[in-house]
């Protein structure tokens, strides 16, 4: 096996490449100057099981571009397989036309996927509607939870916590952390108005006085979700709120209306690279794709 990083995500590559005493190798990246990419393998992968590691965010038409090409330069140099590891899968939230005429991303991405590698293995995907990326995809997919990443950190640096899910959708892993660490949790219950208005408004009761809220959610985009999340749990008097995630997106001004909003501190894991990233994926994915 051999593990290849891809510009977003050479930390995790490298650490996975340790993990699975595997040789591993970043690309070489460069753009001509008009834009187009240009990419370059500095070792060459015939008869390896080749590993990609990329995460869409940011720059995700980059990521995807780099992605297909790799899976393409490795097959032309003779790889016995591809596989991509994908820390943090893009466009699977478009995975309807809500309004006529849209293009469907999840399923363009797993048609031209599809073609390129031979199987994906990724964290906590977004989904909606589709519940099994393989009904979607036609390579196999496997999905790997970072659960009990975030339980333990928030075991370790949250003494006397509850949990809260920021909708009806986080309960899944917002009740599975908590009764992971033995912690209360709730979820609240959002109205999205646009990708940049959310409402926020309490389900069922829970007792946070003195007590530290950790909201935590899988991805925080425009940090609006978590901003009104801490901004309507701060009115029950918590000793402080926290934000910790699965993908730190942090699109735009996210960390400024968290901050804004009373959030204290923000952690997120290392499927996407950032100041706040410090739960490190490195591992689970490295066992998912043995
Ligand atoms: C929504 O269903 C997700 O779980 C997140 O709550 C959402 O993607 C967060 O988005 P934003 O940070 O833009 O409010």
């Amino acid at each position: 096996m051999i593990i290849v990083g891809l510009s977003n995500s050479l930390p995790v590559a490298g650490l996975m490449a340790r993990k699975l005493r595997a040789p591993w190798f970043a690309v070489e990246k460069n753009h001509f100057p008009d834009g187009e990419i240009y990419m370059r393998f500095s070792k060459n992968v015939k008869d390896q099981h080749v590993v990609l590691v990329q995460s869409f965010h940011p720059y995700p038409q980059e990521a995807l571009i780099e992605i297909v090409w790799a899976a393409a330069q490795s097959r032309a140099q003779g790889a016995k397989s591809v596989v991509l590891a994908a820390p943090y899968l893009g466009y699977v939230r478009q995975d309807k036309e809500f309004h006529s005429g849209e293009a469907v991303s999840v399923r363009i991405l797993a048609g031209l996927l599809s073609r390129y590698v031979d199987r994906i293995v990724t964290i906590d995907p977004h989904l909606h509607r589709i519940k099994d990326l393989e009904t979607v995809f036609a390579c196999p997919v496997k999905v790997v939870t970072a659960n009990g990443l975030l339980a333990d950190f928030i075991k370790k640096n949250y003494v006397g916590c509850v949990v809260v899910g920021p909708d009806e959708e986080s309960e899944q892993w917002a009740a599975a952390i908590a009764r992971s660490i033995k912690v209360e949790s709730t979820v609240l219950v959002k109205t999205r108005f646009s990708s940049q208005r959310v409402r926020v408004k309490l389900k069922g009761d829970i007792d946070v006085k003195g007590k530290i809220v950790v909201i935590v959610d899988d991805i925080i985009s425009s940090g609006k979700t978590i901003a009104e999340a801490a901004k309507l749990m701060k009115k029950f008097g918590p000793k402080r709120v926290v934000t910790v995630s699965v993908h730190g997106v942090f699109a735009g001004k996210a960390i400024f209306w968290m901050k804004k909003a009373g959030v204290r501190e923000i952690t997120s894991s290392t499927t996407i690279e950032s100041a706040y990233a410090k739960i490190d994926v490195a591992e689970l994915l490295a066992n998912a794709v043995e």
